[in-house]
């Protein structure tokens, strides 16, 4: 029995069905979209027949859309990057799906690898590069849609914060 709460209960939860909430058919969470971008990761008939490489700019792919939210399947060939930016008011999760990723922001550097999962709020400022020798696809899902990336010019470099140019 849990000591911090006064709530208690006793035999199988499983067997009070009408207490428990039906399954939600959108995510609303940001659990719930962490968890539907891991589906669709695992699912890769779905995703990776539609992978397309593109020397000359980032190919990229709306792979589902719900109630004010998309899934944006992203392919990088080595060297490619976003730019700075931000995603607006939109909330994001981004998924390594195949290669390696590397963010940028200006409190440091991370490492995406597949299985990886990026949680970023409205006005979280990065800059994604394929710094590997590989290609690289991720999914990105943005919660509402994506209607605004504002790019960012100047970096900031962790050690001074100074913004320096990009
Ligand atoms: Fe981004």
């Amino acid at each position: 029995m849990n000591s911090d709460s006064d709530l208690s209960i006793a035999g199988d939860l499983l067997e009070v069905q009408h207490l428990l909430q039906p399954a939600r058919p959108h995510p609303t969470t940001v659990a719930e979209f962490a968890g539907l971008a891991r589906t669709v990761a695992a699912d890769r008939d779905r995703w990776a027949p539609l992978v397309r490489y593109d020397t000359t700019t980032r190919w990229y792919h709306r792979l589902h859309t719900g109630p004010g939210y998309e899934l944006w399947l992203l392919s990088w060939v080595p060297g490619q990057g976003s730019g700075r930016h931000d995603h607006g008011l939109s909330s994001g999760v981004l998924t390594v799906l195949a290669g390696e990723l590397t963010e940028h922001t200006e409190r440091g550097t991370h490492t995406l690898r597949p299985g990886a999962q990026h949680v970023s709020a409205p006005g979280h400022v990065h800059e994604v590069v394929n710094d590997s020798l590989e290609g690289a696809v991720s999914l990105h899902i943005y919660y509402p849609g994506l209607t605004d990336m504002p790019m960012h010019t100047a970096r900031c470099s962790p050690a001074t914060q100074n913004p320096i140019t990009a």
